[in-house]
């Protein structure tokens, strides 16, 4: 009988290893603290406020590629002067907030976007062919999928070349596209219609104004839609690790995460910047071009460890920081659940996220930033 009791503990041990709820995972709550948690587990420390990254890659790959860290060895110098009005004004003529308002529907639509649910391919599969549409009036945009190593939902790359010779440099804009329902995260409704369809369709009408504009910017743009955030950031860890491991030079990384919630209706507050292991002169730029173009103060706050993708930008040594609607204390109480869903959201409020959105997208690559000058500089010795 002995081998039918090994049958029986081989074959549960396969299905412990292929269930996302019993599967234990390597998680980091911070630099110096790693534990082996259970999905269970993780949603406890989420729904007491600790972020934390998902790092079992790490762990598992013996050949430490995914501790891959990019060191960039120049500085980088953002637009000091805020010319740009007109071109801005004009792209912020063609935000279409009815396009804005179907996406953010569209998304919350999905019983939920969970991961590993079985809505999760066609969650990505429908933002894949929605932004294939809008790059259709633009000469040289393309949308790529990037497949994950062990899930089937993707994460989906809209691009817009620069006409720059140098094209590992990049500009990036991000937003997560699943949900999460915390009390049942394989069949619960999430509608994440906050968190974070607000983010995603803001990053989705920057593409359609760019594209319809058909502007080719000097440096690359690219507007990331991030699958597995609400699990430790798992997507965007990897597509950052891919991009270090392949050279490739982030200049800039605002991530777009909660845009839409006011706690009482008329009181909208000015964006808040998570700076959390942000790049200074990143930080010193946001908030110029808010005020300079739009009048906005932003205000800076900490989430703690790694509470949205940017922080997987920051991790490889690229310059992230993150776009939120209100101080943390005072955003979205329904997060998470099956109530965050699109009346308790203020469209004014995702509005002013995508003006200032359109704004760094063209200043920021417009710029020339003479990478070559700069490391050339560095390398010269003064005598
Ligand atoms: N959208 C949240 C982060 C957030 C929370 C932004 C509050 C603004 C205000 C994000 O999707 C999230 O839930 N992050 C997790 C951490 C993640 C690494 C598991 C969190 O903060 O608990
Ligand atoms: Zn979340």
């Amino acid at each position: 009988m002995w081998w039918l009791f090994l049958f029986f503990s081989v074959s549960n041990l396969r299905f412990v290893l292929a269930d996302p709820i019993n599967e234990l995972r390597l998680i980091q709550t911070d630099e110096r603290h790693s534990m082996w948690t259970s999905m269970a587990e993780m949603l406890t420390l989420k729904s007491r406020g600790v972020s934390f990254m998902d790092v079992t890659p790490h762990f598992t790959d013996t050949q430490g590629e995914s501790s891959i860290t990019f060191k960039r060895e120049f500085d980088i110098q953002y637009p000091e002067s805020f010319h740009n009005i007109k071109q801005i004004s004009s792209l912020v003529r063609k935000i279409d907030m009815k396009r804005v308002e179907s996406f953010i529907n569209h998304l919350a639509s999905f019983h939920t976007r969970f991961f590993k649910s079985v809505y999760a391919q066609g969650v990505s599969n429908s933002v894949f062919e929605r932004l294939e549409k809008a790059a259709a009036s633009h000469a040289n945009a393309h949308v790529t999928k990037f497949v994950h190593s062990d899930w089937q939902q993707k994460s989906i790359i809209a691009r817009i070349p620069g006409d720059q010779t140098d094209t590992s440099s990049v500009i990036v804009f991000g937003a997560h596209i699943d949900s999460i329902n915390q009390l049942d995260p394989m069949n619960g409704r999430a509608p994440g219609a906050d968190d974070d369809a607000t983010g995603a369709a803001t990053i989705f009408e920057m593409f359609s104004v760019f594209c319809e504009s058909n502007i080719t910017p000097r440096t690359t743009l690219e507007f990331h839609f991030y699958s597995a955030e609400e699990v430790g950031l798992r997507g965007s860890q990897e597509v950052f690790s891919d991009y270090a491991k392949n050279k490739k030079n982030v200049l800039a990384m605002v991530q777009f995460d909660m845009l839409g919630y006011i706690k009482k209706a008329g009181s909208n507050h000015d964006p808040v910047l998570l700076v959390d292991k942000a790049y200074p002169p990143l930080v010193r730029y946001i908030k110029d071009a808010a005020h300079k173009y739009f009048g906005l103060q932003v205000t800076e706050a900490t989430c703690g460890y790694a509470c949205s993708d940017h922080a997987s930008a920051n991790k490889v040594g690229y310059p992230g920081v993150a776009l939120i609607e209100a101080p943390i204390k005072k955003s979205n109480p329904f997060i998470h659940s099956v109530n965050d869903v699109i009346s308790h959201l203020d469209m004014d409020n995702v509005k002013i996220f995508i003006e200032l959105g359109l704004a760094m997208a063209y200043d920021l690559s417009e710029m020339t930033f003479n990478i070559t000058e700069q490391i050339k500089e560095k390398q010269t010795p003064t005598l």
